[in-house]
């Protein structure tokens, strides 16, 4: 299937040669991973989201994830007004927190910087900068300019004191190059089908969301739990779909009458403190009934994807939920199938063909089911093993997540991201991808820092994701992993959000999505035990030759590879959330037209006056 592109290409010129296919193997010696030091980064104390505390602070970060094989090489820096800035070089596959420091506080007016990046072995460039607008509300902003790579730019805000604002950037000079400003189509893997179809899930990379339906409070429970402690997510399960994610953890739970425990009032997601206990802490967020529906309609749009929804909980609690669970009869579980039921493109009869788990079935096992629709598979994991309760229903695609799959879920159930991240990153090391001592499960890798009740509520949950959590994956996280190592699911409070409050589908930044694909494309490519096939981001032997012209290739695979995932876009987001589609070519919001009087340049030299920008 993969080269059917290229071979179309050769058809059409005169002559076909005889080795087409055998330019399709993964060889240990076309590896580009660089295993060259990079410096440590660092995490945000959560200390910092005390408001007073993130107003007074002066350092900032700017991650770059490089998940591409050619190296991003710093051109030029050049700096006014700041104490730090330093940025270096990202070495293939690996991430780069580069840091920033401010002298003056946030009315000091001026401040900027710019850092020239190129990527070897290409004609692209992108562009880093940093500017105060100390009369503007949101004053320091952070330029991505990608526009040299025709991939837009994007102004953000600085979220918080000592974190950072990330890129990822995948792709290659011959596939096309695809960066987080903004999110790709939703059907991601059917984009990469030619990548992913034969690899198991178990060496598939997905984004997931925790507590996933907790995007909204709804008060079906009388109870304390509010939107900065019991809210996990700002978009809903549609629009955390379109932004990647495959892997739902779902909790959900039936709410009965306080009077009246036979009187089911519905199937609620639900985030408590202990779902067991006999007075239970927590809300509810989506009904059952949404959720159904925001599948469906981002299925009926995407087809072709890989959906999987881990369900929990599984027992009712009164309105009041202080008098513990009411656990549910088979009468219950069988009006909760009957809603399960209402999902289009389950996939009924599932088998593992003998192979220990559908964690080791192929992605194209589950992708070219429903006529290619592919499977939304719930995996139930709740309290329903009673006699004379159903557990599952595999005629109508509803699984028993122990029987089916193999899961291991990692929670660290640390409050600080400093703990957190090298928690995680020590089990996924743990765990060999390819060869001989393969790992065999799937691996769950939860992303969040869990703070303490009175830490979540002064502070919200939405803060301690986007500001600790989040930001450290792009560094910490990419620089734990290596084609041999990485989690299959990571698992995020907030996806796609970066600023805070901002959740409308346009002002969501695609790091996660971005980064999900680029591991799958360029990371696992690059293991040979796990991917016999040449990764489709090098050039092949027959291009190198000039058999094939680069360009022609690149064009074949572009209509066979993914090409939607590369759709063009050079706009531009304001941190306004105003978005220009096509901006005049000259417009690149805090470029330096000048470099003034007392500018430090990248080699040392503070400029003695003030000159033209020469870069
Ligand atoms: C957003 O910012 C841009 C650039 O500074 C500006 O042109 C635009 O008018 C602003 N839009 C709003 C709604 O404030
Ligand atoms: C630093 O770079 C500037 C601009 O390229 C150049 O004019 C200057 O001579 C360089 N200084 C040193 C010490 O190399």
């Amino acid at each position: 299937m993969r080269f059917l592109g290229l071979l179309a290409v050769l058809a059409s010129s005169a002559w076909l040669p005889a080795s087409g296919q055998t330019d399709d193997v993964c060889r240990a010696e076309d590896r580009t991973y660089s295993t060259k030091n990079v410096p440590a980064g660092s995490h945000q104390p959560f200390e910092q989201l005390n408001p007073l505390l993130g107003s007074l602070s002066t350092k900032f970060y700017i991650t770059v994830v490089n998940l591409t094989p050619h190296r991003i090489r710093l051109q030029n820096t050049h700096s006014y007004q700041m104490d730090t800035f330093e940025f270096g070089d990202v070495p293939q596959g690996r991430a780069r927190q580069n840091r920033i420091k401010y002298r003056g506080t946030w009315s000091t007016g001026d401040d900027a910087g710019e850092a020239y990046y190129a990527l070897d072995g290409t004609d692209k460039t992108f562009v880093l900068r940093v500017k105060t607008y100390a009369s503007e509300p949101d004053p320091r902003r952070v330029v991505l300019d990608l526009s040299g790579m025709g991939l837009g730019q994007r102004e953000y805000v600085f979220p918080g004191g000592e974190t950072a604002v990330s890129l990822v950037i995948t792709g290659s000079s011959r596939f096309g190059f695809q960066a987080s400003l903004r999110h790709g189509p939703g059907n991601w893997m059917r984009n990469l089908y030619d990548v992913i179809g034969d690899r198991p899930v178990r060496h598939l990379v997905m984004p997931g969301t925790h507590d996933a339906a907790m995007s909204k409070i709804t008060d079906k429970l009388t109870s304390i739990g509010s939107e900065p402690n019991t809210q996990n997510q700002g978009v809903n399960i549609y629009d955390q779909l379109r932004a990647g994610s495959r892997w739902f953890d779902l909790r959900i739970g039936s709410v009965h009458d306080n009077n009246d425990a036979a009187v089911n009032k519905g199937f609620w997601a639900m985030h408590l403190s202990d779902e067991m206990a006999t007075v239970a802490i927590g809300n509810t967020g989506e009904s059952l009934d949404e959720i159904v529906d925001e599948i469906n309609r981002f299925t009926d749009e995407n087809p072709g994807e890989v959906v999987f929804l881990a369900i929990r909980y599984l027992v009712g609690r009164y309105e009041r939920p202080d008098r513990g669970p009411i656990l549910w009869t088979a009468a219950v579980v069988n009006d909760f199938f009957a809603k399960l039921r209402g999902i289009k493109n389950r996939c009924p009869d599932l088998d593992d063909g003998g192979t220990g788990g559908l964690q080791n079935r192929e992605a194209s096992y589950f992708m070219d089911r429903n006529q290619g629709r592919g499977c939304v598979i719930p995996l139930l994991n709740g309290h329903l093993d009673r006699d004379g309760v159903p557990r599952e229903s595999p005629g109508d695609g509803i699984y028993d997540m122990g029987r089916v799959m193999a899961v291991s879920d990692h929670w660290s159930n640390k409050m600080q991201a400093s703990d957190m991240a090298p928690d995680q990153i020590a089990n996924w090391r743990s765990a060999t991808r390819g060869g001989g001592g393969d790992y065999g499960s799937l691996m769950i890798a939860q992303w969040l820092v869990t703070p303490d009740a009175l830490a979540s509520t002064a502070y919200s949950l939405q803060s301690f994701a986007i500001q600790p959590a989040n930001p450290s994956l792009y560094w910490a996280g990419v620089n734990g992993m290596d084609p041999e190592h990485w989690p299959n699911v990571l698992l995020v409070d907030y996806i796609g959000v970066q600023q805070q409050d901002r959740w409308a589908w346009d002002q969501l930044s695609a790091e996660l999505y971005t980064l999900a694909v680029g591991l799958n494309l360029y990371m696992i490519s690059e293991n040979c035990n796990v991917s016999p096939h040449r990764s489709p981001l090098l050039r092949s032997a027959q291009e190198e030759e000039g058999v094939v012209a680069a360009a022609a290739a690149a064009a074949a695979a572009a209509a066979t590879l993914g090409g939607s995932l590369r759709a063009p876009w050079n706009g531009i987001v304001f941190a306004n959330g105003t978005t220009l589609d096509n901006p005049p070519p000259d417009l690149h919001p805090g470029r330096m037209d000048v470099l003034p009087k007392g500018t430090r340049l990248g080699n040392g030299t503070v400029l003695e006056q003030s000159i033209p920008n020469p870069w």
